[in-house]
């Protein structure tokens, strides 16, 4: 594995509409496994591969119970609110009120093409919907609250 550079607010990559990742191979596994150690070192809850330069729709998130890597994700259902802080590892040092969904059910792919259901509450729904926005050039800086 290999630690990836993350790139910074500012940098045009951040801003792009990722395209759908069609290649479940050795090399997507391995730009899989360095997100993961690129994340852990930042000590991050999750990570998109626009982050390190990866114009793709995958991302990974790990809210402490686990690695979860997502290929291709679509949030299909979402329910009630939550506001509070959030953070991203391509803006150190600045948090914003966020209001998101409680909870969320996401439909995505693994990294061997296999259909998985994700859902998540609270913090892992956070995760969640702002590692799919990074894949649509959107930031959370972009939904902060008035
Ligand atoms: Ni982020």
């Amino acid at each position: 594995m290999a630690k990836r550079n993350i790139v910074k607010l500012g940098d045009d990559v951040l801003k792009k509409v990722c395209r759908t990742q069609l290649t479940f191979d050795e090399k997507l596994h391995q730009i899989f496994d360095d997100m993961a150690e690129t994340m852990y070192e930042a000590e991050g809850v999750g990570l998109a591969a626009p982050q390190v330069g990866i114009l793709r729709r995958f991302c990974i998130i790990d809210v402490g119970d686990g690695i979860i890597e997502l290929v291709n994700p679509v949030i299909i259902s979402k329910e009630g609110t939550q506001t509070g802080d959030e953070g991203c590892l391509s803006i150190p040092n600045r948090y914003e009120s966020v209001t998101r969904p409680m909870s969320v059910v996401v439909r995505a792919q693994d990294r061997n093409g296999n259909n998985i259901t994700v859902s998540g509450e609270g913090l892992k729904a956070r995760a969640l919907c702002h590692e799919i926005d990074h894949l649509d050039g959107i930031l959370f800086i972009d939904r902060k609250d008035k």
